[in-house]
């Protein structure tokens, strides 16, 4: 990878990036999915980029799978898809372009390179990483296997290759209840997540559930007592928590899903004031197709998924540079388990 200045001048020599109000208006159709959060001069500086990567997405037959937590000129301006892990993991299967451009995570792209190995897989930084990640290696599944003889492993998609392939089965934040509770064992182990697990322990009480130390960065950071001052301040604001938040934190919440589970209940139950408990590009995604909504209260940034920019997209796509690999035997093994995963959760819908 060249590094900033070099990659600049290299797209510069290619496309005309420069500020501005002709494109932006001629792609005033994109701008009008986020009017509310992206204002006429950022659209100015956005459009020329959005303009370069739809067409030459075209020119590259490729698609672009997007988080839910990318910012809204990825998320409205580019994506093809836009989803939670899970949603992304089907979509992935999917894909008949050659290429996938994964806006999001590392471990995404990996997911989808594993469930569609033929595609190119594109990560525009491959530092994308994720604190859950890595927190956890195929050693760390042993150790847990060693301690716990004969309990199945459960693993968050949120892992490396190495480390699905080493588990029994992975879930995701939308169907961890239901494929922990299917697992025929008393105890079951849950990595690398140790607040999706005490929360799925409360959901699925007949279980004995035994759990790795890891934790979301973004999700640990927020306290019961900041949601307990927020309903004191204003009764009326519904707080919809991530499971990756502490128990202690999940309980204050109205509701607690993946983050399309989160979207979903505010476009169903449209409150007045909703208090995302969760990463800050969630509220702004949404919020101007739910201008009746105001999102109050503190977000945090994930610092990882914020490294996908508009910039390195159209860099990825221009350079064709940034290809995931999974040694093919890992992947295999992987598969294994995350399809598990996916026919469960069409068998048994949460
Ligand atoms: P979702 O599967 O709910 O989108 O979660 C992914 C993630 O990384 C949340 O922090
Ligand atoms: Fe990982 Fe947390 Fe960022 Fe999601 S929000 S990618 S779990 S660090």
């Amino acid at each position: 990878m060249l590094d900033q200045i070099a990659l600049r001048a290299e797209l510069s020599d290619h496309y005309d990036l420069s500020p501005s109000i002709e494109i932006a208006e001629t792609n005033a159709h994109i701008h009008a999915r986020m009017n509310r959060v992206v204002s006429p001069p950022d659209w100015a500086i956005f459009a020329p980029y959005v303009a370069a990567i739809n067409k030459l997405k075209a020119e590259r037959n490729a698609v672009i799978l997007a988080h839910n937590y990318m910012t809204p000129e990825i998320y409205h301006g580019i994506a093809d898809v836009v989803g939670d892990s899970l949603q992304l993991a089907i979509e992935a299967t999917k894909v008949e372009a050659e290429v996938i451009v994964q806006c999001g995570v590392h471990f995404m792209a990996e997911t989808s390179k594993i469930l569609n190995p033929a595609k190119t897989v594109l990560i525009p930084d491959s530092e994308a990483g994720c604190s859950l990640a890595e927190s956890i290696t195929a050693e760390g599944i042993a150790e847990m296997r060693a301690r716990y003889p004969g309990a199945p492993v459960v693993s968050y998609v949120n892992t490396t290759a190495e480390v699905k392939a080493a588990s029994d089965i992975c879930c995701t934040s939308s169907n961890a209840a239901q494929i922990v509770a299917a697992q025929d064992s008393d105890t079951v182990i849950m990595t690398p997540d140790k607040y999706l697990a005490q929360n799925v322990a409360k959901q699925v009480p007949h279980k004995r559930i035994v759990w790795w130390d890891g934790a979301c960065i973004v999700h640990e950071r927020f306290t019961a007592r900041d949601l307990r001052d927020f309903r004191e301040g204003d009764p009326q604001t519904r707080i919809i928590a991530h499971p990756e938040c502490p128990p202690d934190v999940v309980a204050e919440a109205d509701f607690s899903g993946s983050t399309s589970g989160i979207i979903d209940y505010v476009e169903r139950e449209r409150p007045t004031k909703a208090l995302l408990v969760t990463e800050c590009s969630m509220a702004t995604n949404i919020s101007d197709a739910l201008p009746e909504v105001e999102f109050v209260g503190p977000c945090n940034m994930c610092p990882y998924m914020k490294k996908i920019t508009l910039e390195n997209v159209l860099w990825s796509l221009h350079s064709m540079q940034g290809a995931v690999e999974v040694d093919p035997a890992t992947a295999a093994k992987a598969r294994v388990a995350v399809e598990r995963m996916i026919d469960l959760s069409r068998r048994q819908p949460a």
